[in-house]
C-alpha cells in the first residue's frame, strides 16, 4: 500500500461519489433558482479539483478553509479586502450558521487558538457554552440517579448550555479586528434573505434527523416544509435568522445575550414539550469568554499547541503524541499494523487519563502540568513496548499538586461540529472549531438558529461508587470538550493549523493528521485524506471502504477488537511555508480551502 494509493484509495472511495451524486441528485424542486450548493465560482470549482486530485490549494498572502464553499467564499471576501483572519472567522462561522446549521452556529459555543503575527504570541479563547445556574449534578438522571437514555437528554430544553459563539466572535473582533463588525455579517444577511441550495450533507442529515426534527413546530417548518424534508438543491431561505444577525451588527453582541433575543431563547428551552430546560435570561447576561494558557506539547522539534481545559483536546493529542515520541513510526509507515498499535494504545493510555482527570479547570484541579510532563509520558510510552494490543489501560498517576480523588468518566459524544482554520496577509494564524454538539444540537430553533446541546458533554453520572467524576456537571461550569484547534509552531513560528470535528474522535483525527505530516512525509492534502484508525477505549475503529480495512486482520492478531464504520472527520488545515501557503479540506465533507 504505497502513499498513493492509500490517498487514491480514499478519494476514489469518498470523494468521487460524492461528486456524481451531488450531480445526479440536484434536481431542484419547482421554483429553486440554484441547483448548485457550492456557489460554482471558478475559484470554488478549482478549489474542489485540487480536493479532489488530492493536492493542496496553494496561495502567497492568505487562505481560509472550512466546512462549506459559500462560507469559505465569505471569508475569502474579507480577507481580500484586508481584513485580519478573526474578521473572516466572523463571516464563515455566521454563513456555517445558514448553511451548515446542524453542526455549528450561535447557538452553540467554541475554542479559538490564534497565533498573533505582531507580537509573535499564541492567546487561546474560549467561548464554550456553561451550565444554567439552576443545574443540578442530576441533570441528566431519572428518579432513581440512573443516566437516561442519551437522545432522551439531548433533545428539547434540558441539554441547552449558555452560547458562548456569539460573545467569541466579538472578543476575536475586538482583539484583532481591521474590518467594520456589521460588514462581516454581510454574506450570512444576503444568503439568508436570497436563499442558498441546500446541500447533499444537509439534506441526508435533516432526512435522517427528520422524527426528531418534528417534535418542534419552528424546527419542524423550517427543516420540514408541508412535512417532507428539504431535497438537495431546494432553496432555503432563513429571514428569521437574517434578523438576528442584523440586530448583532447593528447593536452588537447585547442584542443576543440581553433583550428580546435573549428572552426568547430562554422561554423556548423552558417552554421545550416533553424535555423543558433551565437557561434562564441571568444565565444569558453573565455570559463571559475566557481566555487560557495554550497547552504545548514539543513533538519531532515542533511545538503543537492548543486548547486547555475545559477542552480535553491539546492534553490528549499531547499525551498520545509524546507516548509515541521515543518509537520511530516515521521509518514503520502508514501501512505498518505496528505503527497503528503504537498509536491505538497511546491513545487508550490518554483516554483513561481524560476519562480521569479532565474537565473544566475552574471548578475541578485538572493536573494539566503532570499530564503532559516528560518524565510521566516516557513512564506511559514504555507500557507500549510489547508487540501486541495491551489487555487494558487505566490511567496513569501524573504529578498533581492537589490531593484529590476522581471517579472515571461516563460521558456519551457523538459527532457534529465544524473546524474553521485561517491565514490573514498580514500572518496571523486562527484555528478555530466549532459546535451545537450534536448533529441540530437540542433540535430546538429559535430567532433562525438551533440551541445546542452541549451539557450531554458532562458526565451523565456524577459520582461512581461515591467517589466524584470531574466532568460532573455543576452551575455555570463549562463541559468537557474534545474540540481540538491546534497552531503547529516550529522554532516560534506558526506552521500548520489544523483541527477536525467528530466528537472525541477529534483527538485521534488531529493527532493522526499530524503524525501522517510530520512522520510519514504526506503533503497537507494526504495526510487529510489518508484512511482513519481510530482506538480510544479498546475497540479499533477502522474506515469502512479504505485501505485502513487491510489492517484488519494483523490487528486482530496483535489482539483487537475491530470495527468497520464511517468516520467522517472534516479536517481543516493550512500549512506555512517559506514559498507560500498550503489549504487542504477533508474528502469526507463539503469543505475547500481557498486562497490567493
Ligand atoms: N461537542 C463536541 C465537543 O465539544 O467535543
Amino acid at each position: 500500500m504505497t502513499r498513493t494509493l492509500i490517498c487514491l484509495a480514499l478519494s476514489t472511495a469518498l470523494v468521487l461519489p460524492a461528486l456524481a451524486q451531488e450531480t445526479a441528485d440536484s434536481v431542484a424542486p419547482e421554483g429553486a433558482a440554484r441547483t448548485d450548493f457550492s456557489g460554482g465560482s471558478a475559484a470554488v470549482e478549482a478549489a474542489l479539483a485540487a480536493k479532489e486530485a488530492n493536492k493542496p490549494v496553494e496561495a502567497d498572502k492568505w487562505m481560509v478553509a472550512a466546512a462549506n464553499p459559500l462560507a469559505v467564499e465569505a471569508g475569502a471576501d474579507i480577507l481580500r479586502a484586508g481584513g485580519s483572519a478573526a474578521d473572516a472567522m466572523v463571516a464563515v462561522q455566521t454563513v456555517l450558521g445558514l448553511v451548515e446549521p446542524q453542526s455549528s452556529g450561535i447557538g452553540g459555543g467554541a475554542f479559538l487558538v490564534w497565533y498573533d503575527a505582531a507580537s509573535e504570541t499564541l492567546t487561546t479563547l474560549d467561548g464554550r457554552e456553561t451550565a444554567p445556574l439552576a443545574a443540578t449534578p442530576r441533570l441528566f438522571q431519572d428518579e432513581n440517579g440512573e443516566p437516561l437514555k442519551f437522545f432522551d437528554a439531548v433533545v428539547g430544553g434540558r441539554s441547552v448550555g449558555t452560547p458562548g459563539t456569539p460573545a467569541l466572535l466579538a472578543e476575536a473582533h475586538r482583539r484583532w479586528g481591521r474590518t467594520p463588525w456589521p460588514t462581516l455579517f454581510d454574506a450570512a444577511i444576503d444568503h439568508a434573505e436570497d436563499g442558498f441550495a441546500v446541500s447533499p450533507r444537509l439534506a441526508d442529515l435533516i432526512a435522517s434527523d427528520a422524527e426528531r426534527l418534528g417534535r418542534f413546530p419552528a424546527t419542524a417548518a423550517y427543516f420540514l416544509p408541508d412535512g417532507a424534508p428539504l431535497q438537495v438543491g431546494q432553496i432555503l431561505r432563513n429571514p428569521d435568522y437574517a434578523a438576528t444577525l442584523r440586530a448583532i451588527a447593528s447593536d452588537g453582541i447585547d442584542a443576543f445575550y440581553t433583550g428580546p433575543i435573549a428572552a426568547d431563547i430562554a422561554a423556548t428551552v423552558a417552554n421545550a414539550p416533553g424535555n423543558p430546560g433551565m437557561l434562564s435570561q441571568l444565565d444569558l447576561a453573565i455570559y463571559e469568554v475566557r481566555e487560557r494558557a495554550p497547552v504545548c506539547t514539543t513533538y519531532r522539534a515542533h511545538d503543537i499547541c492548543g486548547m486547555g481545559p475545559p477542552s480535553s483536546g491539546a492534553l490528549t493529542v499531547g499525551q498520545i503524541l509524546g507516548m509515541l515520541a521515543p518509537y520511530d513510526i516515521g521509518k514503520l509507515g502508514p501501512q505498518s499494523a505496528e505503527s497503528w498499535r503504537l498509536i491505538g494504545d497511546a491513545s487508550r493510555l490518554a483516554f483513561a487519563d481524560r476519562g480521569r482527570y479532565m474537565a473544566d479547570s475552574d471548578f475541578v484541579p485538572v493536573p494539566a502540568r503532570g499530564l503532559l510532563d516528560p518524565g510521566y509520558l516516557k513512564q506511559r510510552a514504555e507500557l507500549l513496548g510489547g508487540d501486541d494490543a495491551l489487555p487494558e489501560t487505566a490511567p496513569g498517576t501524573p504529578e498533581f499538586d492537589h490531593a484529590l480523588l476522581l471517579a472515571d468518566d461516563e460521558s456519551i459524544e457523538l459527532p457534529s461540529t465544524s473546524h474553521i482554520s485561517i491565514v490573514d496577509q498580514y500572518g496571523n494564524v486562527l484555528s478555530m472549531t466549532t459546535t451545537i454538539e450534536n448533529g441540530f444540537g437540542s433540535r430546538l430553533m429559535v430567532r433562525g438558529f438551533l440551541l445546542n446541546n452541549e451539557l450531554t458533554d458532562f458526565s451523565f453520572r456524577s459520582h461512581s461508587d461515591g467517589v466524584p467524576i470531574a466532568n460532573r456537571i455543576e452551575p455555570g461550569k463549562r463541559p468537557r470538550s474534545s474540540m481540538a484547534p491546534t497552531i503547529v509552531m516550529k522554532d516560534g513560528k506558526p506552521v500548520l493549523a489544523i483541527g477536525s470535528p467528530g466528537g472525541s474522535r477529534i483527538i485521534g483525527y488531529v493527532a493522526s493528521g499530524i503524525i501522517g505530516w510530520l512522520d510519514w512525509g504526506l503533503n497537507i492534502q494526504e495526510a487529510l485524506s489518508l484512511p482513519h484508525a481510530i482506538n480510544r477505549f479498546g475497540t479499533y475503529d477502522l474506515e469502512a471502504g479504505t485501505d485502513a480495512t487491510k489492517l484488519q486482520e494483523p490487528l486482530a492478531a496483535m489482539g483487537y477488537e475491530i470495527n468497520l464504520r464511517d468516520l467522517t472527520s472534516g479536517l481543516h488545515a493550512i500549512e506555512i511555508t517559506a514559498d507560500g501557503l498550503l489549504g487542504a479540506a477533508d474528502p469526507r465533507r463539503e469543505g475547500i480551502a481557498m486562497g490567493e
